[in-house]
């Protein structure tokens, strides 16, 4: 008998239907893959499981009996625990106190900040976590975040454990010992629900998959006797094209230039160049100090020492109005909270830093606002009724595209993308790619950071690998192979 089963689950948000039918069965020790397209609705199920939302219609049984989360925190009760989308860590709380939030030991009605430092202690110890319960967990890496968040499940009994594309920011070795933890879990009887969008991942750590699509359940199975192609077809109703649409490039001369730039304690000395019609690829393990190098790059943080050329003229990036006079943008990583504007429409988030073409001679025009967010909601195929939707209200993947469109409608020269896929689905991974492949081909410079081994070595001319602040490689394409990559950005 299935630990945990949900039938026919409805749920709908005004007017948007979520889910129309969904239905999903967890049994003990094993991990069962949940997968679809962006916008499917995995997240809002999770959000039923956890008890931040209600379902319209349907049932939960759990262990046979039917069962209502009421809220969040009696899905805890339940042993229902949960690493969400976006990562709900407190940086300036300490790892025991985020552990232990509205739920803290106490004695005789006093917080017991002995007993929970302890309690904390020894389940940190549980998970191999080196971490000290007294840390800020500002301090903490995103991977190190999540540990806290399954931590937290853990200080009541674990029978469930949810994790909503836990791996989306984390580096390969990070990914190991996020699975090296389910799968001690799922050993130990528990059962995991686990939804990523890379399938690599997928077939390592499930031994099940439920594919969700447009809200409705459309088929489940064993992994063994499955392949990708399949469950892709399942996800999207056709099959996708699975090879990445590069190019051979066209390359001119160097747009930016990089010379012994360094910011202490981020990184040092990092040289590099990128040429008109070239993607370079920039890997490492989070905290390699590529994210930083970004920001100096696009002038949110200065550099101490070593020097910017654009288009072999030096430039002093100050500011991020200078970078983005010299013709650069930035697509953060953290596209949550540096991003995308949240109560904002899609065409007001798109029309935002392009301003000026929209409003040419300072006639700001609706027409071409809303033109422009449906040309770009239909390249990179954002889920939504129309464009005058709230970004809040879209699932995690589409805010990641209107972000991304965003910059991409400013048309800058050189391009800076940090994790530019992350969170996104296989066929809208396969349009981002494209638009990139486009855009260099008109003469612009791409650099791109990420953690996806394959879209590092699928996209890129040349691959600039950083490992603790420093360049510790550059290959070629022809010359870059996964081995050889991953050295470099491990210490191995
Ligand atoms: N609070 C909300 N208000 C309005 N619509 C919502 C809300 N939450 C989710 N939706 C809508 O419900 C649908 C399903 O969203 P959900 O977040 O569950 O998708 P998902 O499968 O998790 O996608 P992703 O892979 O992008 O994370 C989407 O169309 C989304 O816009
Ligand atoms: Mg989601």
């Amino acid at each position: 008998m299935p630990f945990l089963t949900l039938s026919h689950i409805q749920k709908s948000f005004g007017g948007t239907r979520a889910l129309t039918d969904a239905n999903l069965s967890l049994h003990a020790g094993q991990v069962t893959a949940l997968i679809g397209e962006n916008g499917a609705g995995k997240s809002t199920l999770v959000k039923i499981l956890s008890g931040v939302h209600q379902p319209d219609a349907g049932e939960i049984q759990l262990e046979g009996q039917a069962v209502r989360i009421d809220h969040p925190e009696h899905a805890r009760e339940l042993g229902i625990s949960v690493v969400h989308q976006e990562s709900v860590v407190f940086d300036n709380l300490s790892v025991a106190e985020n552990m232990f939030v509205g739920d803290r030991p106490r004695e005789r009605g006093w917080v017991s900040w002995r007993t929970m430092r302890q309690r904390a202690a020894e389940v940190l110890k549980q998970l191999d976590a080196t971490f000290d319960p007294d840390a800020p967990a500002g301090s903490l890496s995103i991977a190190q975040k999540h540990v806290i968040q399954i931590a937290r499940g853990l200080t009541r009994r674990a029978r469930v454990l949810i994790m909503d594309e836990p791996t989306a920011s984390l580096a390969h070795r990070e990914v190991e010992e996020l699975f090296g933890l389910t799968r001690k879990l799922s050993a130990a009887g528990c059962s995991v629900l686990f939804i990523s969008h890379k399938f690599e991942e997928v077939f390592d750590i499930a031994n099940r998959y439920s594919v969700f699509r447009d809200g409705a359940s459309v088929g489940e199975g064993e992994l063994a006797a499955s392949s990708r192609d399949e469950l892709i077809r399942l996800m999207v109703g056709r099959p996708v094209e699975q090879l990445f649409p590069k190019t051979p490039p066209e390359l001119g001369e160097p747009l930016m230039r990089v010379e012994h730039l360094s910011r202490t304690g981020e990184f040092q000395d990092i040289s590099f160049d990128v040429r008109r019609g070239e993607i370079l690829g920039i890997y490492g393990l989070v905290g390699a100090g590529r994210t930083e190098l970004a920001q100096v790059l696009f002038g949110l943080e200065s550099a101490d020492s070593g020097s910017i050329e654009v288009c072999g003229r030096r430039v002093a990036v100050k500011s991020v109005q200078e970078a983005v006079r010299e013709g650069i943008a930035y697509v953060p990583e953290d596209r949550q909270t540096q991003g995308a504007i949240l109560p904002f429409s899609i065409a007001s988030n798109l029309a935002l830093p392009n301003l000026t073409a929209l409003a040419p001679r300072g006639w700001w025009s609706a027409q071409r606002e809303t033109q422009l967010a449906d040309e770009w909601v239909e390249t990179l195929k954002v889920k939504t009724a129309n464009t005058a939707t709230v970004v809040q209200d879209l699932s995690g993947g589409n805010q990641q595209k209107v972000v991304i469109a965003k910059w991409l409608a400013r048309k800058p020269k050189i391009l800076i993308l940090d994790e530019p896929t992350k969170g996104i689905d296989v066929g809208a991974k396969r349009a981002v790619h494209a638009v990139m492949d486009q855009f260099v081909h008109r003469g612009c410079a791409v650099i791109m950071i990420s953690s996806d081994l394959p879209e590092i070595l699928g996209m890129s001319d040349r691959i600039l690998v950083m490992r603790r602040g420093r360049v510790r490689a550059l290959f070629t394409r022809e010359e870059a192979t996964s081995e050889a990559v991953i050295r470099a950005a491990t210490d191995a």
